[in-house]
Formats: structure tokens, sequence, C-alpha cells
């Protein structure tokens, strides 16, 4: 494959990059192979726990955490991590809403049926998998808080919104300042979006919970979370509703880090433009039947299997340009794996059509395996809750 220039923004993004890391450690060297073997200890220990996930259940009250606690804040999906004693349990709510106008009456019916909800300027916001099941009673669409990773700017209760999905997954900790790791973006490539100002509101927010919060980006929380066994060296990517999140991570030092603003949402819209149907159809077409190992059958699976390469490509093209533009790589003498998590590495055959389509782009490093993380949806959450156990120690 042919190598594009990088425009100058991309470059000037790209050289930013180095050296970032996800608690202003120092990056690699002697002082850092010490820390470095200090640091893959710490999280392999706390890594190598068996998960038992959940969803969020309409109703149940919000815990109060005893212990150390992961947040992944995602488009789609809040998830939330917590330390069992003999497993790693994680909830998750859908980080969307649905308002309906406010009526005494109405109110009645919300509380009975348990519906998560609160009231502003005479509006019902509907929040969480409840907004999800309004939306299809009204035959509406949900809204959602973010867009493409981050506060969406089009959503100005979208914050709010976020609050009260986390207050309905988890309360105050048992003990003030208990050390909170929630998941941050990588720099999107050539797109818009501010980590500093979504970093710092969602650090304010949970902060005011009484947690002392610390950000891991979603990339190396993915590595934290799958590479325990290869010393936490390697690529972690989470394909995820808004973005796809890529790091690099050298024995457990996040060396590159950034994202690409395409993940599934963009093969919704994609897929409804082409067929001219609504991409909430499309979305619950892709993630009930689509199976990439087969023959499309249908304009719909045609267009999905189109678009799901475009994703691929352009994820594998952005690693080839950040991966050779940069002097940041350490040299690593053996191959490294490259693991894939998020709902979007979900289908049938999308790991290995990744590393079908590997092959043809020449990377830096030398690549051993494609595999998927064990939870693909939790992964994230599971890796910045390791990384606060490892933190609080
Ligand atoms: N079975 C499935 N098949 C295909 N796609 C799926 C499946 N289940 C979920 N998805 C897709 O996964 C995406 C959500 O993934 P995930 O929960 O990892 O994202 P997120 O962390 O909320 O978003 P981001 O990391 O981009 O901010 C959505 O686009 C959803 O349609
Ligand atoms: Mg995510």
């Amino acid at each position: 494959m042919a190598k594009e220039k990088a425009p100058e923004s991309t470059r000037e993004r790209l050289d930013s990059l180095k050296g970032e890391s996800v608690a202003g450690d120092t990056p690699v060297g002697p002082a850092g192979d010490a820390k470095a073997a200090e640091r893959i200890k710490k999280a392999a220990n706390a890594s190598q726990r068996s998960l038992a996930t959940k969803k969020k259940v309409i109703g149940e009250d919000a815990e109060s955490p005893k212990g150390p606690v992961g947040l992944d804040i995602g488009t789609t999906h809040i998830v939330l991590a917590q330390n069992k004693p003999n497993y790693i349990e994680t909830i998750q709510d859908l980080n969307a809403f649905f308002t309906v106008p406010s009526a005494k009456f109405a109110e009645q019916i919300l509380d009975q049926k348990e519906v998560m909800y609160y009231e502003r300027d005479n509006e019902y916001y509907i929040f969480g998998y409840s907004a999800e099941s309004f939306a299809n009673m009204f035959h509406g669409n949900t809204r959602r808080p973010m867009r493409e990773g981050f506060l969406s700017p089009d959503e100005e209760e979208g914050l709010s919104v976020i609050k009260a999905i986390v207050n309905g997954l988890i309360q105050k900790p048992k003990k003030f300042g208990e050390t909170l790791c929630f998941i941050i973006p990588g720099e999107p490539l050539d797109g818009t979006g501010s980590v500093i100002y979504h970093e710092s509101v969602i650090k304010g927010f949970l902060g005011s919970l009484g947690y002392s919060p610390l950000s891991i980006n979603e990339g190396m929380a993915v590595v934290v979370s799958e590479l325990p066994e290869d010393d936490f060296t390697g690529i972690g990517i989470s394909m995820g509703g808004g973005m796809c999140n890529v790091c690099l991570s050298y024995l457990s030092f996040p060396v590159i880090t950034y994202s690409i603003q395409m993940a599934g949402d963009y093969i919704d819209t994609m897929v409804a433009t082409a067929v001219g149907e609504p991409a909430t159809k499309i979305k619950v077409i892709k993630e009930e039947e689509l199976d990439l190992t087969r023959e499309p059958k249908d304009r719909v699976t045609t267009a999905l299997n189109i678009f799901y390469d475009e994703l691929i490509f352009k994820l594998l093209e952005s690693l080839q340009r950040v991966l050779s533009s940069t002097d940041k790589i350490p040299k690593i003498k053996t191959a490294i794996p490259i693991v894939l998590s998020g709902g979007t590495a979900i289908p049938k055959g999308c790991r290995e059509r990744f590393e079908k389509m590997l092959k043809n782009v020449s990377l830096p490093v030398e690549i051993s395996t494609v595999r998927l993380a064990e939870d693909l949806l939790n992964a994230p959450a599971k890796g910045a809750l390791t990384m606060a156990m490892t933190e609080a120690e």
C-alpha cells in the first residue's frame, strides 16, 4: 500500500502525541524499566481475575462501592467495574436519553414502573435502558449525551444525563477519596473534540461525588485488561460506538495513543444513507444478524460488509500513518500482539477480516497475533479498574 503524506495538522498532532502517558510517567529508559517492572507486577495481579457482567436492572439501587472503581463512559454505553471477593463485576447502562412532556399523571406511572428519569423545564428526561424502551414505544429515536467519543456539543443537558446514569450505577464511596479510574479517549487524528475539556469536566463531577479520579486512555485500558501475560506490551484497540481508540504500550507505558472518530455509529449512518432505512433499524440488524464470515444476503448486509471493510481499512491506514511517522517506538525485539475490543469487534469474522487486511499494511513493528478481548464490551472498564486497584495500593 502506498504511504500517504500526512497533512500538516496531522503531523503536528502526531508530534504532540509523543511521550503521552497515562499518569504522567516517564515513558521508556533505564529508570522506566525498574518502574515498569513494579507496575507490571501489580497490574498483572489485579487483572488476572475472572469477569462477571450484567446489565443495569431498571429500578435497582446503586451501590456504594467499597474499594477502587473503574468507569468507562463511552458514546454508547457506560460501564462500571468493581472488585468483588472472587471476581470483577461489571454493570452497564445505555448512555442515552429520551424526553417527554411532564405531567402529574404520567409521573405516577413512571414511578410505578421504576423508570429512571428526572424532571427539568417541564420535561421528563428518561435515561439509560429506560430511554430505549420509551423511544420504541413513541416511535422516536433516543438522544445521546456523547458524540464521536466526546461530550456532545449539541446536547446542553448531556452532562446532567451522564451524571444521572452514573448516579444510577454508583453512589458516593464508603471511604471518602476512594480511587476511581475513568476512561478518556485518545486525541483524534483528523477530527474534532477536546480531550482536555472532556476529561476535566468528568473529573470535576467524579471528584464532587467523593472519589479521587484519575484517567486512563481507552486503548491503554484494553492493554491493561488483556495483555498481562505479554508484560503489557502490544497494541490495544477499542472499536466502540463513536470512535476507535488505539494505544501502543511498551512494558505498561502508553507510548503512542490516538483515536479516529469512526466506529459503529459511522457504519450505521453510512449503511442507512446507502439503503434509505433509519440508522436505528440498521443498528438492530447489525447487532442481531451480521456475520462477516458469510456472503451478504441482501442490500443491508452487503452495505454492512462494505462499511466494515472501510472502517477496518481506515483504522489500519491510520496505524501505518502514525507508527511510520513517529520516532517514539522503542526497539522491540520480539513480535507484539494486537488485541481488539469494543462492541464493533463483536460480529463473527471481524478479527479474521482485520488480520487479513493487516497483511496489506507495512508497520515498523512486527505483529505476532491479532486477538479478541475476553469480554469485548467490558475490557476497557476492567482495565480501568485494574489501574485503580494498582494506584490505590
Ligand atoms: N452484536 C453486535 N454486533 C455488532 N455491533 C455491535 C454488537 N453489539 C454492540 N455493537 C456495536 O458496538 C458499538 C458500541 O460499542 P461500545 O459499547 O464498545 O462503545 P462505547 O465504548 O460506548 O463507545 P466509544 O468507545 O466509541 O465512545 C455500537 O456501535 C453498537 O452498535
Ligand atoms: Mg469505548
